[in-house]
This record gives C-alpha cells, sequence and structure tokens, in this order.
C-alpha cells in the first residue's frame, strides 16, 4: 500500500474512540520494527520523524525512500502516514516536497497570528496535495520557578481559531510534556481537554481529531481518558529510546557482542529492535488501534 494521509485513519479513530499512535523513527530497525508491528497487530500507524531525525536519516528524501521501500518489500498493507513532527514552515516544505504524507506545523512559539497565518498557507497546499496537516496553539503557564510541574494548557478560544482553518488535526497543550514526567506533574489538565474539544467542535459536522504530544510515561487511565474526550493521536518517542537503550544495554553487560558473531550489526541490534517491537504493541494495544486497518 502507498502511503496515506493520516485523515481518514484519524476521523475514524475519533468517531470509534480509539487513537492512532504515531512513533517516532530514528533509522532503518525503529522504522521496520514499526512498521512490521503495525502489520502483525493489523493497526493503522503514523510514522513521526522530527527535522533532527530527518537530517540525522539523511534528509527527508532518504526517508521517503526508505519508508516506501519498505513498505513494498515487507509487504505491509496496513494505513501508514509518513509525518513531519513539529516542523518548522521551511521545513513543512521541504516534506511536502518530498513526498510525505502528513505534516505538523509547530507554530506555538509564534505569535498568535503568525501562526495562523504561517497555518493558513499550508492548509491550502496541503488540501490540493491530500495531505494532511497537524497544527499546534501556543500554551499557556507550565514553568513555576523553574520547575515544570504542571506542563502548559492552551486557550479553547485559540484552538477554535486554529481548528476552523481547515486543519486535518490539532495538537493543544493539556499539562503534557515531552520526555519524563517530573515528580511533581499534577497529570493531564482535563478540565482544559473538555472546554478544548467541546469549542472546538461547536458548528463542526465531524469532530477535529485531537492530538497527544508527550505520550512517554502518561498513566493509562489518563491516556483512556483523554481518548474518550476527543484525542485521536497520541505521540510516542521517548519510551521506544528508552527500550531500545534498555535492551542493547543489558545486550553488552551480558557479554553477548562478545560471544561468537555477537558483535555482528544484525545481532548487536535485534535485542533493541525486538524491545521496540514489543513497545510499540503494548501502545498500540492500549490505544485501542489493533485490529483497526480495515476499519
Ligand atoms: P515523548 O518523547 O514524550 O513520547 O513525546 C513524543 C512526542 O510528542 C513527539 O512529538
Amino acid at each position: 500500500m502507498a502511503l496515506v494521509s493520516a485523515k481518514d485513519m484519524l476521523n475514524k479513530a475519533r468517531a470509534g474512540k480509539y487513537a492512532v499512535g504515531q512513533f517516532n523513527i530514528n533509522n532503518l530497525e525503529w522504522t521496520k520494527a514499526i512498521l512490521l508491528t503495525a502489520q502483525e497487530l493489523q493497526s493503522p500507524v503514523i510514522l513521526g520523524v522530527s527535522e533532527g531525525a530527518g537530517k540525522y536519516m539523511c534528509g527527508y528524501k532518504t526517508v521517503v525512500g526508505m519508508v516506501k521501500g519498505m513498505i513494498e518489500e515487507l509487504n505491509i498493507t496496513v494505513p501508514v502516514a509518513l509525518h513531519l513532527d513539529h516542523g518548522t514552515f521551511e521545513g513543512a516544505k521541504k516534506c511536502i516536497n518530498a513526498g510525505f504524507s502528513s505534516i505538523m506545523f509547530d507554530g506555538s512559539h509564534l505569535p498568535f497570528e503568525e501562526n495562523v497565518a504561517k497555518t493558513t498557507a499550508l492548509v491550502n497546499t496541503c488540501d490540493v496535495l491530500g495531505i494532511s496537516l497537524e497544527a499546534e496553539v501556543g500554551a499557556i503557564g507550565g514553568e513555576e520557578d523553574g520547575v515544570i510541574g504542571k506542563g502548559e494548557c492552551a486557550d479553547p478560544e485559540e484552538c477554535k481559531t486554529v481548528a476552523d482553518l481547515g486543519v486535518t488535526m490539532l495538537a493543544a497543550g493539556i499539562g503534557n510534556i515531552h520526555g519524563a514526567y517530573p515528580e511533581n506533574w499534577e497529570g493531564l489538565s482535563f478540565t482544559t481537554l473538555d472546554a478544548i474539544n467541546k469549542r472546538v467542535n461547536e458548528g463542526r459536522e465531524t469532530p477535529m481529531p485531537l492530538v497527544l504530544h508527550g505520550g512517554t510515561g502518561i498513566p493509562d487511565d489518563q491516556i483512556k481518558k483523554a481518548i474518550s474526550l476527543g484525542v485521536a493521536k497520541i505521540n510516542v518517542n521517548t519510551e521506544c529510546q528508552w527500550a531500545f537503550q534498555e535492551a542493547t544495554r543489558k545486550y553488552i553487560e551480558e557479554g553477548k557482542d562478545k560471544q561468537g558473531k555477537g558483535f555482528d550489526p544484525r545481532k548487536l541490534l535485534a535485542p533493541g529492535f525486538e524491545a521496540i517491537k514489543a513497545k510499540v504493541a503494548e501502545k498500540m494495544t492500549l490505544f485501542g488501534s489493533v485490529g483497526k486497518a480495515n476499519d
């Protein structure tokens, strides 16, 4: 199957009250592990590529070539979207030209008017090309005395304005943070999520799929509650990195790289690869996307 826009899979997830995972990729092993797991579990999937990871993997064209090649050679038939994660305006244009099927433009740190103007420009381009577009609304609050205990929360009015520009999905802070959550984290703000979900969907025929960034370390019950309040896409990155790290560390600490041909990179990277597969399977099960490939 060719790469697809994330629009259909997210609208179906939103309607069916489950979420599609966005798993960030870093290299061939990561990509293969995620694609094979999605196929085995018959789950739609979104491969996330940050600008940094895109550069590391030798540019967006290399990424598109690798992902398309794998889909064909591994006989992947489930829906796969290749998505730019936290893109700049320039990065978004580059990914569109390189053949990505989905884009996130993150104008959340820009003045609101500039975020709106740049998101609008991309809405038009993506519409014409059939590419899905994620926007992010700026966040308020969060840091106190240099300690981020709460995470940041978006303003429902700003969310409404950006949602109405015609984006496919909307990321808005509800107390979520990338990476590990601090000890004093107060959890997701469901009051904020509920307010955003209600305001954004006023007057809409198809409910807007909301995006939850910072999926690593959010307790299962909070994930489920977020899905019940309109979250249809959940991003996970750090947890896969930890899984890979732990498995690789164990292999080396057990001296397996020194036994026989254990130094062969295909053997050395195998435990990490299997650990990513297990982590992705765990998340797809939690998010409820297993078996939804042909929804
Ligand atoms: P984590 O690294 O916290 O899982 O966040 C991933 C993410 O939101 C990517 O955009």
